[in-house]
């Protein structure tokens, strides 16, 4: 009697045991596979499918990325950290501090830097890959223009609600004619009223625009002379130069985005969306406004939010194998297809996404080309949403010729300073006339772009 009560509990204490150890096995095995198959499947599959959700994007287990190419192999060993199963303190102290990212990075950096084959794939990369990779571990540079009194761009007086849009736009040093057409066209500062059904203005319903140009810094040639002070003046009369100490050059870019992100953080809290383009686009104020208080307008507008980000949505492209274009990413940089991203010339988010994005973007390892915001949104699960009014390579056809093409758009590139306030002038001698049209909507998409 005795004895079977004793085996009895020998079970009930055993049997979890048992199967924690199974499972424990099981586990192991799993994550040990997922790890070492050398598998060159490809991830993301060209759905043809233009419902966003459909768009094929990067895998959500992320430390499942392995191929030899060199990004691919310092995120993978920057992804093994939070890894959930592996390090499960790392995976669920989601945010941490600025100090613990850098130092998981350069942790994963020595470590697969120090590897001989990698090295020497390093050595045959272009001159241009070599120096951008020599100074991928580095974010944080000096700002040495910015908004004065710590605000968010120029156009902060007399509001009576938070900006609902902060137009963040790329230039650089020398492009001041194309600041200049901006601020007196698209980039105006202050109220912009939304547009009624009935076409007309609802001068009640619109939003404040705030302005700021992200800029890297230009280093003067021998024949050229220093224009720093000159950017010194124009920040003090706009108050929209935002500028860091860094080369200002088109491997760079995205310095601008990490850069941008974190003083946003700090800056802009209460800003509700961000527009980030290039200098040499014409933006329709109007309708993005119009199109933006919508989706506030929206029942769930909030969750919405949290991941909303639109633009030219492009999915699963291939990386650029052609040796002279300005995208050229060899083999040996990165391998596999891109994730899901909306094309740099312009796309707009929510400030709330914007934050998330400055907190995810210390688990991504720099990427030379706007993909990068791809593969932060990845790392987010979010997804852009395509919408056809953003004509990042310009209007199909002759399009652009019928009277009220541009009252159809958000945004088209590119377009030079001269015809920015020519298209301006334009738009609104024909607001009268074109009061009716609406935006584009796309009736197809391509899904694969080199690029
Ligand atoms: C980026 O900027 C840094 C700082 O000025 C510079 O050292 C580096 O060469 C630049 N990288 C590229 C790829 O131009
Ligand atoms: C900045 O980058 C350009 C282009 O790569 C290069 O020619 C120039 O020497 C760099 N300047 C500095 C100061 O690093
Ligand atoms: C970003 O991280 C900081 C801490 O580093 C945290 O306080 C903040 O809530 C995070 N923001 C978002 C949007 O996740």
């Amino acid at each position: 009697m005795a004895r079977c009560h004793y085996r009895r509990a020998l079970i009930c204490v055993c049997s979890p045991c048992i199967f924690l150890l199974v499972l424990f096995l099981f586990l192991g095995i799993m994550v040990c596979s997922n790890m070492n198959k050398t598998t060159r499947s490809i991830h993301f599959v060209a759905s043809g499918s233009f419902k966003n959700k459909n768009f094929a994007s990067m895998p959500k287990t992320f430390w499942k990325l392995h191929e030899e190419a060199f990004w691919n192999q310092l995120q993978l060993t920057l992804d093994r950290q939070f890894n959930p199963i592996l390090n499960p303190q790392n995976a669920y102290m989601r945010f941490r501090s600025h100090a613990f990212y850098v130092s998981l990075m350069s942790r994963s950096f020595s470590e697969v830097t120090d590897l001989d084959p990698v090295r020497r794939k390093m050595e045959q990369l272009p001159l241009q890959m070599q120096d951008f990779v020599s100074h991928m571990k580095r974010r944080s540079y000096p700002v040495l223009i910015q908004p004065a009194d710590m605000t968010c761009g120029a156009g902060a007086v007399d509001e009576k609600e938070p900006p609902l849009l902060l137009l963040a736009i790329k230039s650089t040093a020398l492009n001041f004619e194309n600041r200049q057409a901006i601020r007196q066209t698209w980039g105006q500062a202050g109220w912009v009223a939304t547009r009624g059904m009935d076409g007309r203005p609802r001068q009640k319903v619109g939003g404040y625009i705030r302005r700021v140009f992200l800029l890297g810094k230009e280093y003067p040639r021998d024949s050229e002379w220093d224009i720093s002070e000159l950017l010194q003046e124009e920040g003090e009369q706009y108050g929209d130069i935002l500028q860091w100490d860094f080369n200002d050059t088109f491997f760079n870019l995205t310095l601008k985005d990490v850069l941008f992100w974190n003083w946003f953080s700090r800056q802009c809290s209460k800003t509700r969306f961000v527009f980030k383009g290039d200098d040499d686009v014409f933006v329709n104020t109007v309708n993005m406004i119009t199109y933006l208080h919508n989706q506030l307008e929206k029942p769930n507008a909030e969750h919405i939010m949290n991941e909303f980000m639109v633009g030219d949505v492009i999915s699963a492209a291939f990386p650029n194998r052609v040796h002279q274009s300005k995208y050229f990413v060899p083999d040996s940089f990165y391998k596999g297809l891109y994730p899901t991203y909306a094309g740099g010339g312009g796309v707009v988010y929510s400030g709330q996404l914007a934050k998330r994005l400055h907190n995810i973007s210390g688990r991504v390892h720099l990427f030379p080309i706007d993909v990068f915001v791809g593969m932060c949104m990845a790392r987010l699960n979010a997804h852009p949403i395509h919408h056809s009014g953003f004509l990042t390579f310009d209007f199909p056809y002759n399009e652009d010729k019928e009277p009220c093409a541009y009252h159809t758009i958000l945004l088209v590139h590119k377009r030079s300073p001269k015809q920015l306030i020519e298209l301006w002038d334009k738009l609104s001698k024909s607001k009268n006339q074109c009061r009716f049209v609406s935006l584009r909507v796309s009736n197809k998409r391509k899904n694969t772009r080199i690029n």
